[in-house]
C-alpha cells in the first residue's frame, strides 16, 4: 500500500473508532447527488460515466453501513422526475442498474445485506423491474442492513397513494374520518414498518430535499456536503455519523427537559 493510501486508513479508522456505538442513527436516508457535474469535471464526454463510478459509491457506502452495524440504508437512485431527463440518459440508467443489480448480488449476499425498494417500480422496464424483484427474493433471508433503493419515487406521489388507500376504506365504511391518525397514513407508505430516517445525507452541495421522504424526514438531522457522489467514501459517511452525533435531537421539548432523568 502506497503512502497515501495508508494515510487515508488510517485516517478512516481514527474517524470509525471515534464514532459513539450507542447513539449510530438507526436509518440514514441518502440522495446521491452530483453524478453528471462528477463526469463533466472529470472531463467525460457525457454524465453516464458518472453514474456508472456512482455504483461504486453505493458498494463502498453498504458495505461501510453495513460493517457499522446499521439497520436501514435508503438511496435515492431515480425519481419521479427523473424521467423527464433526455431519453439517452434514462435509458442509461436503466440500463446501469440492471448490470449493477446482476455485478452486486454476491457482494450483498457477502455482507448479509437485504435489498428492498421504495416507488413505482412497476413502471421500471421490464426487465429491470424482474431483475429488481429476483435480487429482491434472493437476499431476503439476510438479516444485517437493509439496502432500499428508492426507485421511481416521488414522496408526493407516494402520500397520494396513501390518502386514496385511506379514503378507499373511508368510502367502504371500514374507517371514520374522525379515526384517521398518523399510523393510517404510514401504513401505506411504500417505507411502511421501517423506522424514519434519524440522518439525511445529500452530497453534491444542494440543500433541498427534491421531493424525497416528507413525511419519513419529518425529524431527521440534515447533513449536506459538497462531495459529489462518486467521490463519495466511507470517510464521509464517518463524518456525517460524528456530525450527526454531536446534535441535541430535541423533538420539540426543551434542552433542559432532556438533561433531566
Ligand atoms: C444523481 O446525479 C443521480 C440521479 C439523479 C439519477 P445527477 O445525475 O443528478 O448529477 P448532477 O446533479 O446533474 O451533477
Ligand atoms: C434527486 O436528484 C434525485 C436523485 C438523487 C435520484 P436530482 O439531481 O434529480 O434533484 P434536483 O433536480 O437537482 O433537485
Ligand atoms: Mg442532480
Amino acid at each position: 500500500m502506497n503512502a497515501v493510501a495508508d494515510s487515508k486508513t488510517y485516517r478512516d479508522n481514527r474517524l470509525k473508532a471515534g464514532l459513539d456505538p450507542d447513539n449510530m442513527p438507526k436509518h440514514i436516508a441518502v440522495i446521491m447527488d452530483g453524478n453528471g457535474r462528477w463526469a463533466k469535471q472529470q472531463g467525460f464526454m457525457t454524465r453516464v460515466r458518472g453514474h456508472e463510478v456512482g455504483v461504486e459509491a453505493l458498494r463502498r457506502i453498504t458495505t461501510a453501513s453495513a460493517e457499522l452495524g446499521l439497520g436501514f440504508l435508503t438511496v435515492y437512485a431515480f425519481s419521479t422526475e427523473n424521467w423527464n431527463r433526455p431519453k439517452t440518459e434514462v435509458d442509461a440508467l436503466m440500463n446501469i442498474l440492471m448490470t449493477a443489480l446482476e455485478k452486486e448480488l454476491p457482494v450483498l449476499q457477502k455482507n448479509n445485506v437485504r435489498l428492498n425498494a421504495i416507488g413505482n417500480i412497476g413502471s421500471l422496464p421490464e426487465k429491470a423491474n424482474k431483475k429488481l424483484i429476483s435480487v429482491i427474493n434472493a437476499t431476503s433471508g439476510n438479516d444485517g442492513l437493509t439496502l432500499t433503493l428508492a426507485l421511481s419515487y416521488g414522496s408526493q406521489d407516494e402520500m397520494v397513494q396513501a390518502i386514496r388507500k385511506v379514503a378507499l376504506e373511508v368510502a367502504e365504511g371500514k374507517l371514520d374520518p374522525e379515526s384517521i391518525t398518523e399510523e393510517h397514513v404510514e401504513k401505506h407508505l411504500f417505507t411502511a414498518g421501517m423506522p424514519h430516517p434519524d440522518l439525511l445525507v445529500r452530497t453534491s452541495g444542494e440543500q433541498r430535499i427534491s421531493n424525497y421522504l416528507l413525511w419519513q424526514l419529518a425529524y431527521a438531522e440534515f447533513y449536506f456536503t459538497p462531495v459529489l457522489w462518486p467521490d463519495f467514501d466511507a470517510e464521509g459517511l464517518y463524518e456525517a455519523i460524528a456530525s450527526f452525533q454531536k446534535r441535541e435531537r430535541r423533538f420539540g421539548q426543551t434542552s433542559e427537559q432532556l438533561t433531566v432523568k
